[in-house]
C-alpha cells in the first residue's frame, strides 16, 4: 500500500502587534499587519499520513479523535495540498501539544503551522517558507507567524499570494522571554475566529487599523535595536487598543478578569522600579509578560504572588517550524 508520511513540530507565538479583524475572512486576509515572537519549549507535533485505502480524513488531537468543524478546518487545508500534489488520498493526522489546550495559549497557531509543514512534505511538495506560511494562514491567521524563526512579521499583503509571514530577526537576536500568567478563566470565552468577525462592529476599529503602520514601525525598530523601553511601550499600547475594540464591539467582548488587571498594574509598577517587563493579552484572561531572559525568574516569582494567578509558564524566543 502506498503511503506518504511526514512529522513537523512548531511553536505557538505571542503577538506584539495584534491581528484583529479580516478584510476577507475566508482567505484570512487581515485588516492589518502583525508582529510576534515564537515561544520556545511549547510546541505542537503533528504527523500527516496520506493513505490510499483511507475513505475519509481522520484527526486525532492529544489521543482524542476530533470530528465536526475541527476536522473540516483541517480537511480544507489538506484539500489544498491534495490539489497541488495532484492526488486524492485521504489522510490521518495525529497532533500532540506539550502545553495545556484551552489555557489561553494560542494552540491553533502552532497546530496549523505544523499541519501546513507536515502535510506539504508528506505530499512530496517542496514549497518555499512563504508558501507554507500562506497555507498555514488559511487554517489560522496567527499560524502564518509560527512558520518563520524568532521575531516574525506577517504582512497584510495585497492578496492571497502576498499575505505571509517572514522573520525580522532570529530567535537568538534578543534574549527575551514570555512569562505567561495563567489566570483562572472560568467558562470558555468567545474564540478568536468569532471575535475577528465582530471587530468591524466597534467604532474604534477603523482608528486602530489606521494607526497600525505606525505601531508596526516602532515595534520593528525596537526589535532590531533591542530597545526594551520602546518595545514595552508599543506592545502594551497595541494590546490596550485591541482590547478597547473588543470591549466596544457589538456584542461586546470582555476577556479580562480581575487578576488580569492586577497583573497589568503590577507590571507597569515593576517597570518604574527598573524591572524590564511589559504585558500583552490575547483573546483570553491570561497575561503574557514579556521580559528580558535575565529578569524572567524574578518576574515569574513576582507573578506567582498575585492573587488569581494560577500558574506561570516561561518561554524563550523560539525557532522556526521544522520537520522531525
Ligand atoms: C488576539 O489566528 O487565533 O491572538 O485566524 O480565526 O484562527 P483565526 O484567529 P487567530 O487570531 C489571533 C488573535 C490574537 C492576536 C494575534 O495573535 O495576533
Amino acid at each position: 500500500m502506498k503511503t506518504h508520511t511526514a512529522t513537523a513540530q512548531s511553536s505557538p507565538n505571542i503577538a506584539f502587534i495584534k491581528y484583529w479583524g479580516n478584510r476577507d475572512s475566508g482567505l484570512r486576509l487581515p485588516v492589518n499587519g502583525s508582529i510576534s515572537m515564537n515561544l520556545d519549549g511549547l510546541f505542537t507535533r503533528t504527523s500527516v499520513n496520506f493513505i490510499q485505502a483511507l475513505a475519509a480524513d481522520k484527526l486525532v488531537i492529544n489521543q482524542h479523535e476530533v470530528a465536526g468543524p475541527g476536522l473540516d478546518r483541517v480537511s480544507s487545508i489538506l484539500d489544498i495540498v491534495r490539489q497541488a500534489a495532484g492526488f486524492q488520498m485521504k489522510a490521518e493526522v495525529f497532533s500532540e501539544n506539550n502545553f495545556p489546550t484551552g489555557a489561553g495559549i494560542a494552540s491553533s497557531a502552532a497546530a496549523f503551522a505544523a499541519l501546513a509543514l507536515a502535510s506539504t512534505h508528506a505530499a512530496g511538495l517542496d514549497w518555499s517558507e512563504p508558501a507554507i506560511s500562506r497555507l498555514a494562514r488559511l487554517g489560522s491567521g496567527s499560524a502564518s507567524r509560527s512558520i518563520p524563526a524568532g521575531f516574525v512579521e506577517w504582512k497584510m499583503g495585497m492578496d492571497d499570494q502576498d499575505s505571509y509571514a517572514f522573520s525580522i530577526a532570529p530567535a537568538d537576536h534578543w534574549d527575551l522571554a514570555d512569562c505567561i500568567a495563567v489566570v483562572n478563566s472560568g467558562p470558555k470565552a468567545t474564540g478568536s475566529t468569532e471575535g475577528h468577525a465582530l471587530a468591524p462592529s466597534s467604532p474604534l476599529q477603523n482608528a486602530r487599523v489606521a494607526d497600525t503602520p505606525r505601531r508596526l514601525e516602532i515595534c520593528r525598530q525596537a526589535i532590531l535595536e533591542r530597545n526594551f523601553e520602546a518595545l514595552a511601550s508599543v506592545i502594551e499600547h497595541d494590546s490596550d487598543i485591541m482590547h478597547a475594540v473588543m470591549m466596544t464591539s457589538r456584542p461586546a467582548l470582555f476577556y479580562w478578569k480581575p487578576a488580569t488587571l492586577a497583573v497589568m498594574e503590577a507590571v507597569r509598577e515593576w517597570r518604574t522600579r527598573g524591572i524590564p517587563a511589559a504585558y500583552t493579552i490575547d483573546a483570553g484572561p491570561n497575561v503574557h509578560v514579556i521580559c528580558t531572559r535575565a529578569a524572567s525568574n524574578q518576574v515569574a516569582k513576582l507573578l506567582r504572588k498575585i492573587p488569581g494567578v494560577g500558574s506561570v509558564l516561561i518561554a524563550k524566543s523560539g525557532p522556526a517550524a521544522r520537520l522531525i
